[in-house]
């Protein structure tokens, strides 16, 4: 079990051998969902999968203490936390789904293990991807996703991935061209020692990966969670 009160800010203990969260304070109802191999299937590059971890990963939404209850509804904001394997689903890497939210920007948190998070922006045409980029982050680093940008996490590494996600609470949560296209914009594939990162050649048009560097994020993030300074940070837009 690891205490992720220091990390995060939060008293919940992450069970990394079993892949699940233990809530050990007074915490509001959350709605805990978990993402089957059969959901996930028509975002694959192989719909028909032979193996895999089943559930993929699993997801806790709207986790606040109940004590910090009018904050958290002072900001508008969710915090939700998600837990995926290391593994592969046939060749490709155990993945998140993916999904756009044109209308609101996200910050990730990453709290063990480390994280492939890939993200993507269009024009008009979602089949025509106008920017990818690429962020590698381990424990205690943060990554911006800007409003234009549909992403989804990928899990290339050895270990157990746990992060934390922080969006407005109205968000809708658009997985339809994700799913159209079965999948992101890039595959993540297992080749020996090697991670061979190939186009999707279910889009028309996608542009070569540009890398951005994950930023580092104070311990106990939460703790120290300033509603106005997140909310600003929230409301860019670039
Ligand atoms: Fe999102």
């Amino acid at each position: 079990m690891i205490n992720l009160d220091k990390i995060l800010g939060l008293p919940i203990l992450f069970d990394e051998k079993n892949l699940d969260l233990k809530f050990d304070g007074d915490f509001a109802p959350m709605r805990k969902t978990e993402r089957s191999l059969g959901e996930l299937a028509p975002f694959l590059k192989n719909p028909n999968i032979k193996e895999g971890p089943d559930p993929v990963y699993r997801v806790w939404r709207g986790v606040y203490l109940k004590s910090e209850e009018e904050k958290v509804k002072n900001s508008g904001l969710r915090l939700d936390l998600v837990v995926m394997p290391p593994g592969k689903i046939d060749d490709e890497f155990v993945k998140t789904a993916g999904h756009y939210h044109l209308s609101c920007p996200e910050t990730y948190f990453i709290l063990y293990g480390r994280a492939y998070i890939l993200m993507q922006s269009y024009n008009e045409n979602p089949k025509a991807i106008k920017s990818a980029r690429l962020t590698e982050a381990g424990a205690g680093e943060r990554v911006f996703i800007p409003r234009d940008f549909g992403h989804n996490t990928i899990n290339v590494f050895d270990e157990p991935l746990l992060f934390a996600t922080l969006v407005d609470e109205n968000v809708v949560d658009d997985y339809e061209s994700y799913k159209n296209m079965h999948g992101a914009s890039y595959y993540f594939l297992d080749n020996g020692n090697l991670v061979d990162i190939v186009k999707n050649p279910n889009y028309d048009s996608v542009p070569e990966l540009k890398k951005i560097r994950a930023e580092k994020e104070n311990a106990g993030v939460w703790r120290n969670w300033n509603t106005r300074t997140l909310q600003e940070r929230m409301d860019e837009s670039h």
